[in-house]
């Protein structure tokens, strides 16, 4: 794993995987009770990878999304993101086990410590909802930044009715910019042509989104 954080990287504040951070130990058994597994395998088949792809997730957490990606497709070459170093630590784990080779940066989403253009596939699942909206509207002109000119998002968050029914005051708010086609519309607005959202239900917990975006025009300053 790799620890890198630029100098000019302001150490900021993030909400962890199950929105604190003494319930980390646990972010394996949710992703499995919500049903996670199933949206990650959507999200995969829709990117169409092929052998070599430079492969970008972001917000990957303890590594799932990655670990399935590459027992897939062998040759992708897989980066991870996160701000939570214990996630981190736990997807090194459990890429080792798997034999798989990938890199895991912590960092911020709103900032990507990567050269422009450099990779094919940028994945990112559930984080979204973990932003405020201007974060959010920095980590898509980061992943317009970071993505080749024919490059593919495939983004995935929570839809929340226009109630928030299911949701915690907390993460209800955070996801006020999820009703309807909100997601779309913001991608779009970062430069990217985005298609129609395929919806899927977790086991628990409501209904995800899937975006798929390619790069359109010129980008967003
Ligand atoms: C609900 S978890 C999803 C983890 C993983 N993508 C998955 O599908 O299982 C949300 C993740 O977003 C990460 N996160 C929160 N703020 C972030 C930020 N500013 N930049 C990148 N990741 C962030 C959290 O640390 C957590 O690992």
């Amino acid at each position: 794993m790799t620890e890198r954080m630029s100098q000019s990287q302001p150490e900021r504040d993030y909400i962890p995987g199950l929105g604190k951070h003494f319930l980390q130990p646990l972010y394996d058994v949710a992703h499995s009770v919500f049903g996670l597994h199933p949206i990650h395998l959507k999200m995969i088949a829709l990117a169409e990878l092929r052998d070599g792809q430079q492969v970008l997730d972001v917000g990957c957490g303890t590594g799932n999304l990655l670990r399935s990606i590459g027992k897939q497709s062998r040759k992708a070459e897989l980066v991870g993101l996160d701000p939570d170093p214990n996630a981190l630590s736990r997807a090194s784990r459990k890429a080792r086990r798997a034999g798989l080779a990938m890199r895991l940066d912590r960092g911020f989403a709103q900032e990507l410590p990567y050269p422009d253009g450099s990779f094919d596939r940028v994945f990112s699942s559930l984080m979204l909802h973990h932003l405020d909206s201007p974060s959010k509207d920095a980590l898509l002109a980061e992943v317009r930044r970071v993505l080749r000119p024919d490059g593919l998002l495939v983004l995935a968050d929570m839809v929340l009715d226009e109630h928030g029914h299911g949701h915690r005051p907390g993460a209800r708010d955070r996801m006020r910019d999820n009703v309807g086609d909100a997601v779309s519309q913001r991608i779009a607005a970062a430069g990217f042509a985005v298609e129609p959202t395929r919806t899927m239900a977790l086991r628990i917990g409501g209904k995800v989104g899937i975006e798929l975006a390619r790069p359109s025009g010129p980008a967003q300053e």
